[in-house]
């Protein structure tokens, strides 16, 4: 046996005791006759300690310990003079009898502790010594528990798992596909699953009923904080089912891995429609956290002949509680966010609620204190608040706006990562034109159903159908999102057809499904969860990387394998593949 213990584990109560323990050097200190080593392994740190009167051999070994060597102790259980309550170990120490190195490390390139000197490059090419970090290591912990708790949860429900391949044909969930060369079928291409969407929708036609699957999907994409090229979805479906049977069912599974893994109990979740949530946060994925809603001024302004208001269809405004106090130069500064690219407006007007009931705004040569009044009522603003308003095309100011407020709730403390508010965002648009061809997309995929009430809208009004999808969203992050499935086969014909397929399209690409839809297929509809950004809300983060195991660089690499990377000649005739240039 190399070890009776781990790290983690020995107490006060084991004292006395004679134990083997095996990890990894994590800080050694010599203090003159006395030398102190702090063994690490994934459960925690113990003391090791030897004297003058240890064993001499010991002595020589403990002398060519160096960072990360991996050594076995063996000796007894000690209660320690220096005691340090704030580690489950910090009572004891190991007085070491015998030491062996099991292997040698070289000197690691960054410190293996929370507070690391390592950059983000040289981290993740040194991934494997990443992971030994206390902090990197307990997200992927809390990974496993998620994914625990998923599968109580669904198996509890009747779900079974069920894998689906890997090496299909397009799917179309509105991203580039990765490829993979056949080199059996010259010429030819696999594709990597967006989602496994078509494969479970096929499930509910074999009679499987509730499907599930935590499973990897591949998109190419740009990639941001949330975004990775391949990542987790918990996949789900069901059949004979309507949206509300859905969303009872996943409002309950997020509840149990709020309780279950963070002892939270996160409530009913809200429900708001799309276009509530675009006009009161100007945002589909709305942070309810806080209030600060917008305000529509637009009426309260016109006819005061301020041309930049009187031209723009829409006057938006919202609340900053306390903001009364803003600077000259902290007014500047916002004003300089708001028009940088990524936000794109051209200006931003305020008013203060003044301590003695006065207005004071950045257009009093326009608007009287009467008019300034009313803004404030409307934005329910006190004294000692600030309102800041935008103006310009609706949707263009909603989402400025949306940035804005984001922001505002950042400075001002409203964004508790400790805080979690759940909704549902329901009746998305089933489709989206593009401002360039005029084509019309699915918003969420093309087997997305319309609202029944909408349907004869589909080849007159393809813009006013709403769709029954639905997106999960906490916190301002979209944490999953599904809907109820087209399963008529003239109806899926007839939403190919609006997406702009030509028959012998539909046939080449879906042709499988279409016909499946033959075969008796039920009403099914389902959702997935995007389970990296699952962890990471739940560890606190913005960033999933920290939360994934191996993650690739916002260039979409591993810099740690080094992939993508260039494959031999030989390889490329197999494939019977030429490069260009
Ligand atoms: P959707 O495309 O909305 O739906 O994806 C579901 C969830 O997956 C997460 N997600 C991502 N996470 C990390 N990196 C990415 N590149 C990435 N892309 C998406 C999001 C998102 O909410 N087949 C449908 C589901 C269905 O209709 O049942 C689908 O894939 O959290």
């Amino acid at each position: 046996m190399l070890r009776t213990h781990h790290c983690g584990e020995l107490n006060i109560g084991n004292a006395g005791q004679n134990v083997k323990l095996c990890g990894w050097v994590a800080k050694r200190r010599d203090l003159g006759s006395l030398t102190f080593v702090d063994l690490r392994d994934r459960y925690g740190i113990t003391q090791l300690s030897f004297n003058e009167t240890s064993n001499p051999e010991v002595l020589e070994i403990v002398g060519k310990l160096g960072r990360e060597f991996v050594i076995q102790a063996e000796g007894k259980v000690t209660e320690r003079s220096n005691k340090n309550l704030k580690m489950p170990t910090g009572e004891i120490e190991i007085v070491v009898e015998k030491l062996t190195i099991l292997n040698m490390s070289l000197t690691p390139p960054f410190t293996i502790e929370e507070e690391t000197d390592g950059g983000e490059d040289i981290r993740m090419q040194y991934r494997y010594l990443d992971l030994r970090r206390d902090n990197v290591r307990r997200n992927l912990m809390l990974r496993h528990q998620l994914a625990k708790h998923v599968r109580q949860y669904l198996d509890g429900q009747e779900f079974i798992e069920v894998e689906t391949p890997v090496l299909i044909k397009s799917t179309p969930e509105g991203a580039r596909d990765f490829v993979v060369p056949s080199r059996m079928n010259s010429g030819q291409f696999y594709a990597l699953p967006q989602s496994p969407q078509t494969f479970k929708q096929l499930l509910m036609v074999s009679g499987f009923d509730r499907y599930y699957q935590i499973v990897k999907c591949f998109r190419d994409e740009d990639l941001r904080a949330d975004r990775q090229p391949e990542f987790t979805q918990i996949d789900c479906e069901m059949s004979f089912i309507e949206q509300e049977d859905i969303l009872n069912l996943f409002e309950g599974m997020i509840q149990h891995l709020f309780k279950e893994v963070k002892g939270l109990d996160i409530g009913t979740l809200p429900r708001m429609t799309y276009e509530e949530a675009m006009h009161k946060y100007g945002n589909d994925k709305p942070d309810i956290r806080f209030g600060m809603e917008f305000q529509y001024l637009k009426p309260l302004t016109e006819g005061r002949n301020f041309n930049v208001f009187d031209t723009a269809p829409c006057v938006l405004a919202i609340c900053a509680p306390g903001c009364g106090n803003y600077t000259r130069k902290q007014l500047d500064e916002l004003t300089e966010w708001v028009k940088r690219p990524q936000i794109g407006a051209k200006g931003l007007i305020y008013m203060f609620c003044n301590a003695d009931g006065t207005y004071k705004s950045s257009v009093d040569k326009f608007y009287t204190q009467d008019d300034l009044e009313k803004w404030a009522k409307l934005c329910g603003a006190e004294k000692g608040d600030l309102v800041l308003v935008l103006s310009g095309e609706t949707r263009t100011v909603q989402k400025q706006m949306s940035e804005l407020r984001l922001e505002m709730g950042q400075r001002l403390g409203y964004r508790d990562k400790n805080n979690f508010k759940a909704l549902w965002v329901l009746d998305f648009p089933l489709l989206e034109q593009d401002e360039e061809t005029k084509k019309w997309h699915a918003m969420h995929h093309p087997f997305t159903s319309p609202k029944s009430e909408d349907m004869d809208k589909l080849e007159t009004d393809p813009g006013a159908i709403r769709a029954n999808a639905y997106d999960m969203v906490i916190n301002g992050v979209e944490v999953g999102g599904g809907s109820i499935r087209i399963h008529n086969k003239e109806l899926q014909g007839r939403m190919f057809k609006v997406l702009g397929f030509t028959d012998e399209e539909a046939r080449s690409q879906f042709g499988f499904l279409m016909n499946a839809f033959e075969y008796g297929a039920p009403p099914h509809g389902g959702l997935a969860f995007g389970f990296d950004r699952l962890c990471s809300l739940f560890g606190g983060s913005d960033g999933i990387r920290d939360f994934m195991a191996f993650p690739k660089n916002n260039q979409g690499r591993d810099v740690m394998i080094d992939a993508p990377s260039a494959i031999s000649e030989q390889q490329l005739g197999e494939l019977n593949i030429k490069l260009r240039g």
